[in-house]
Formats: structure tokens, sequence, C-alpha cells
């Protein structure tokens, strides 16, 4: 069993955490492939909440070595934040290793998000605020401060000049800021050089060693499908690839060595952040699944937007990612609920779209057509078999199957690592 892909299908916030974490106990390697400290992954073991966003979710299982990959943009301020708080909780993080290759977040990049914002107005994305993007965008413009340059220091000073130079007509001309200082900037980075020297290491290299002697390797992507820079409702997506190929290049495991790329997709849909949200709820069905659900940013606290399942999407990230298996979270949550809808097909401008529109104005168009499942009172948070669920909810399930594009290996019933049914074992 080599590598597996871990991807969320929608908007984020699907439960990838929680699989990686399930995943976890049976596997050598978690590594990160994007994104940073704007993912908030949430794992529950034993009634214990631990809420992860840089760090990969297998840090909890002390079998696994979790690697931060080199398609990841760190900021080493959250990391060392992140991995003080989880030893002071006994977790052991001596086993992370660090890609040299990964990008680094500096102050800049935070300033920059916030103010590119703003600069928006009306059209800002609702961006996490932590550099994201504007780390990204250095790094695709070879501007950008790698892990291993903070080891010498005058590649440091150049590397650091060399971004500052445009930053700062940027931040002063543009923006009306001051300008940042070299010495500043290498002052930041000083104290944390000598502390992330251990965890560095050559991962790709890893990796592949670790697959070679038949090691599985799991690769827990940030954000999801629909926030993807290429494939996501751009321009209202994250700056990284987050579906399944984006695994590859940001960990350098190469895509024959993958044997199964796993969505992780919610019972219903919410989304962060500004952008189009075909199934929506404007009114009190909205705001009850953002109740029952639980639907708050882990990362900014923001409330998270809700609607129903969106079985277009589901369609597309399956054939975008080339899912082998779906991972269906947060069944418990629609326990209650009388008629629950599933968008199977959009209405743009008069005419049923079946799948997803091509164009951006199409798609902020779709107005969502229905159908209607019964739907179940029963508790299920106990429900470990397939048969435990009422009949309702399995004729749910199998629905969004049919509809969906792919089978619906592991169905969650609540937040902690011993509440899913497996109906396909994952690591088969
Ligand atoms: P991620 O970013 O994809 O890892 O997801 P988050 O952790 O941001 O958000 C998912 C939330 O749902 C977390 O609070 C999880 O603890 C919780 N969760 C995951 N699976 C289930 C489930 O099956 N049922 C319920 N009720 N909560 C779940
Ligand atoms: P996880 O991994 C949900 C959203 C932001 C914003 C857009 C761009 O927990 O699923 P960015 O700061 O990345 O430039 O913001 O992407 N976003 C997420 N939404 N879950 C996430 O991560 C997200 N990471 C970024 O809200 O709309
Ligand atoms: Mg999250």
């Amino acid at each position: 069993m080599p590598a597996i892909v871990v991807v969320g299908a929608q908007w984020g916030d699907e439960g990838k955490g929680k699989t990686t974490d399930i995943l976890g106990t049976s596997v050598d390697y978690v590594v990160k492939p994007n994104g940073g400290n704007n993912a908030g992954h949430t794992v529950v073991v034993g009634g214990e909440k631990y809420e992860l966003k840089l760090l990969p979710a297998g840090i909890l299982s002390p079998n696994v070595t979790p690697v931060i990959g080199n398609g990841v943009v760190v900021n080493l301020e959250a990391l060392f934040e992140e991995i003080d708080a989880l030893e002071s909780r006994g977790a052991d993080t001596s086993k992370l290793r660090i890609s040299a290759n990964a990008h680094l977040v500096a102050p800049y990049h935070q300033t920059l998000d916030k103010v590119t914002e703003r600069f928006l107005g009306k059209r800002a994305i609702g961006t996490t605020g932590r550099g994201i993007g504007p780390a990204y965008m250095d790094k695709i413009g070879r501007l950008g401060i790698r892990v291993q340059d903070v080891f010498d220091e005058s590649i440091l000073r150049q590397k650091i000049e060399g971004s500052l130079r445009q930053k700062n007509e940027l931040l002063v001309k543009v923006y009306n800021r001051r300008a940042v200082s070299v010495e500043e900037i290498v002052e930041y980075f000083e104290p944390f050089i000598e502390r992330l020297r251990p965890y560095v290491a050559e991962t790709e290299l890893m990796l592949n060693e670790a697959l070679d002697r038949g090691e599985v390797v799991v690769m827990e992507g940030g954000q999801a499908t629909m926030l993807d820079v290429d494939h996501g409702t751009y321009p209202f997506v994250t700056s990284s690839n987050p579906t399944a190929g984006g695994s590859c290049v940001g960990t350098g495991i190469g895509p024959t060595r993958i044997n199964r790329v796993v969505g992780i997709v919610k019972a219903y849909t919410t989304r962060v952040g500004a952008g189009p949200f075909p199934t929506e709820l404007f009114d009190e069905m909205g705001e009850y699944l953002q109740k029952a659900g639980g639907e708050f940013g882990v990362n900014t606290g923001r409330p998270r937007r809700c609607g129903w399942y969106d079985a277009v999407i589901a369609r597309y990230a399956a054939r975008t990612n080339g899912f082998t298996d779906y991972v269906l979270t947060k069944l418990d949550v629609l326990t209650g609920i009388d008629r629950i809808p599933v968008c199977v097909a959009y209405d743009v401008d008069g005419v049923r779209q079946n799948e997803m529109p091509v164009s951006q104005t199409e798609f902020h168009h779709a107005k969502p057509i229905f159908e209607y499942f019964d739907g179940w009172t029963e508790d299920i948070t106990k429900a470990r078999t397939f048969d435990d669920l009422p009949e309702n909810a399995r004729k749910y399930v199998l629905a969004l199957e049919e509809l969906s594009g792919c089978r619906m290996s592991v169905i969650g019933v609540g937040p902690d690592r011993e509440q899913s049914i497996v109906r396909h074992d994952l690591l088969d």
C-alpha cells in the first residue's frame, strides 16, 4: 500500500484532519503538500480537541513521522507556537521533518495580504490574512525565501534584499505604508534558526525511500478543490493547488506511487470567505446548520457560510482529482431535518446544466436544482456499521454515492476518532 492522497472536495473544512488522524494510527508518514497556517484541521482524540494549522494531523500518532513538504509556505513564528502548544499537552513533535525547499512567510507577506484585501474593497477575497497569497507570489515570482536560506546569513540577506527592493516600492508608493528594512527581517528570522535546524531534512528523498521500503505515506492536503488556484472558483481561491496533482508537486512524490486518492466531502456544504456558492442558505436553516455543525472557522473564528450538498461540485471534484473513495463527514449534523435537499444540477439563466459551468459568470448565476430526501430523527452518533444507520440515512448516503461519481467508503457520524463507519477500508 504506497501513497494515499487526502483532498478536500468542497471549499475546505470537510474533516480532512479527522480522516488523516484515523489513517495515522496505521501509517508511517503524513506529509502536508500545500498551504500554510491558513488551514485549520481539527482532530478529536478521546474527547480531547486539537486544532492543527501548519502541522499535519499525523503529529498526534506516535508511530507517524509528520512532514511539512516543499509545497508548504511556513510561518516560523506560527510553527513554533503550534509545536510549543502541542508539547505542553504531552505530544512528541521531535519526529517532525520540514523540507529544506519549503518557502517561508515573512511579516511583509502578512502586511501585503491585509493591505491588498483592503485595496480590493468590494472585490476582496476574504483571505485568512496569514500572508499566504503574497508568499506564493514571491515563490512563483522567484523572489521567495526558502527554509534552507536561513542557514547562510549572507544568502539570507541577499534574498531579503531582493524581495524587499520590490516590496518596499509597493508598500510605500501603492499602499502608503512604511518601508521595511533588511535588518528587521533578518532579526525576525534570527531567533528561530537554531531551533529549526534539527527539523530540516531532504524530505523528498526521505518519503521516496520510505515508499521503496513499502511504508505508507499519507499526503494530507490543505484547503480544497474549489479553492484550488487552477480548478476552483478563481479568483475566490487560495494561492496553491490543493487538488490531487498538487500533492505530487508539493511533496516530490511521483503520481505512479499513489494508489488511493480520497476525497473528503461534508454531508452539506460550507464556505469561509467570499465567492460564489450556489446552494448557500440565507434563512434560519443556514443558521441551524451553522449551529448544529459548529461551523465556525478554526483559523480565524469566522462563521462559515452554510448550504445543502452540491452533487455537481462533488462530481467535479471526483473527476478533477480522480478520487478512488469518498469520506462523507458530518452525516450526524443532518439528524432531525425533515426533508433534505440535494443539488443535482444547476439552472443557469433558464438552461439546465448537469455539470460545472465553464465560465465564472455562469457559475455566479447558477441556481440549484434540488432533489429531496426524507430525513431521520434517530441519534446516529453511536452507529459503527452501515446497517446501524436508520433506513433514510442509508438511502441518503446511497443517493449521494450515486450522484457524486465515487463510492462513499467511510461515513463520519461525529468528531471523535471512533465515530466513523467504514464500508471500504482505505488502507486495503
Ligand atoms: P479540515 O480543515 O478539513 O480538517 O476540517 P476542520 O477541522 O476545519 O472542520 C471540520 C470540523 O468537523 C471539525 O470541528 C471536526 O472535529 C468536525 N468533524 C469531522 N468529522 C465529523 C463528523 O463526522 N461529525 C461531526 N459532527 N463533526 C465532524
Ligand atoms: P482547511 O485546510 C476553508 C479560504 C479563505 C479565503 C481563501 C483565500 O482548514 O480546509 P488565503 O488565506 O488562503 O489566501 O485565503 O481561501 N481558505 C480556507 N477556507 N478552509 C481552509 O483550510 C482554508 N484556507 C484558505 O477563507 O476564502
Ligand atoms: Mg479547516
